[in-house]
C-alpha cells in the first residue's frame, strides 16, 4: 500500500486498486479522506503502468456511507458551499480521469458514497450493496454531483423519486434500473471488477482515453458538435502507433502490443 492510511493504492497488471480505508466509520468521507483520495489519483495520473483504476471501500459493510456528518453539522453557508465545491472538484476529476475508473461497490454507497460511484465510469456491485441519497433526511441536498449525475444515468423520474424519498436501493434493483452493470456475490466482487478492468486494460490506451473523452464531451454538447468532436478524435488516432499496431496485429492474427503512443 502507498499514500496515506486513509486511502491505499495497489497496482498489478496495469490495474490500480484504490481502497478507502476508514471502515470503523463505514468509510465516511471527511476532508482528510477526500484529500487522500485526490492524492491517490494525483499519484496515478502520471503512471504509464496503470491503464484502469478500481475504487472500493475497506471492510465488508460499506463502499462509502457518505460525507462525514460529524464534520458537516457545524457548517456555515459559506463553508457549506466550499465543502460541496471541494468534493465536486475531486469527483469531477475522477470522472475526467485519463483512464477508466470502476467502482466496486461492496456495501453501503450512500450520499457522497453514491455520488462517488456515480462519478466513476462503470459500477459493479456485490449483493450486499445499498445505494441511496439520504441527504434530504438530514435537511440538505446531495452536494457532490448527485443532483446532476443520477438523472443522467437512470432517468429523471427515478432520480427525482430516489432523491426526494432518500430511499435505499438494493443491488438487484440497482441492476434493474441501470445504476450498476453487474451484481455478484461479495466474495466475487473484486474478481469481477478486475475482469472488466483487464478487458479495458488490454485495449489501446489512447483509444480508451479518446473514447471516454468523446463520450463525456457528448454529455454537454449538441448532437452535431458531438459528432464533429468524435470525428476529430477518430482522425487523431490515425496518427498513433497504437492504431497501426492494432490493425496490423489483427491482419497478422496476433495479439496487439499497444504502447499508448
Ligand atoms: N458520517 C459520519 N459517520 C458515519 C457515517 C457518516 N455518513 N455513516 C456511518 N457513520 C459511523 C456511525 O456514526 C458509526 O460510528 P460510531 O461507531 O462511532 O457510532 C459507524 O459509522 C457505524 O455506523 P452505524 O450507524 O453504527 O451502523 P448501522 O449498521 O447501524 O447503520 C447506516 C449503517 C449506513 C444505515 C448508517 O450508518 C447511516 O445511516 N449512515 C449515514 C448515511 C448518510 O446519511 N449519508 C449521507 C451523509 S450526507
Amino acid at each position: 500500500m502507498t499514500e496515506t492510511l486513509l486511502v491505499g493504492t495497489e497496482v498489478a497488471d496495469r490495474i490500480a486498486t484504490v481502497t478507502i480505508q476508514r471502515p470503523e466509520k463505514l468509510n465516511a468521507l471527511n476532508r482528510e479522506v477526500l484529500d487522500a483520495l485526490d492524492a491517490a489519483f494525483t499519484a496515478l495520473e502520471s503512471r504509464d503502468d496503470v491503464g484502469v483504476v478500481i475504487v472500493t471501500g475497506a471492510g465488508d459493510r460499506a463502499f462509502v456511507a457518505g460525507a462525514d456528518i460529524g464534520a458537516l453539522v457545524e457548517m456555515s453557508p459559506l463553508s457549506g458551499k466550499e465543502i460541496s465545491a471541494h468534493g465536486q472538484a475531486i469527483f469531477r476529476r475522477i470522472e475526467r480521469f485519463r483512464c477508466p475508473v470502476i467502482a466496486a461497490v461492496n456495501g453501503f454507497a450512500l450520499g457522497g458514497g453514491c455520488e462517488l460511484a456515480l462519478a466513476c465510469h462503470v459500477r459493479v456491485a456485490s449483493t450486499a450493496a445499498r445505494f441511496g441519497l439520504p441527504e434530504v433526511g438530514l435537511g440538505i441536498i446531495p452536494g457532490y454531483g448527485g443532483t446532476v449525475r443520477l438523472s443522467r444515468l437512470i432517468g429523471l423520474g427515478r432520480a427525482v423519486e430516489l432523491t426526494l424519498t432518500g430511499a435505499q436501493v438494493k443491488a438487484d434493483e440497482a441492476l434493474r434500473i441501470g445504476l450498476v452493470t453487474h451484481v455478484v456475490e461479495p466474495a466475487e466482487l473484486m474478481d469481477k471488477a478486475r475482469e472488466l478492468a483487464g478487458a479495458m486494460a488490454s485495449k489501446g490506451p489512447l483509444a480508451i482515453r479518446m473514447a471516454l473523452e468523446a463520450i463525456h464531451h457528448a454529455q454537454d454538447a449538441s448532437t452535431d458538435e458531438a459528432m464533429r468532436y468524435e470525428a476529430s478524435l477518430f482522425g487523431l488516432l490515425a496518427a498513433s502507433d497504437d492504431m497501426r499496431e492494432g490493425m496490423t496485429a489483427f491482419l497478422e492474427k496476433r495479439k496487439p502490443d499497444f504502447r499508448g503512443a
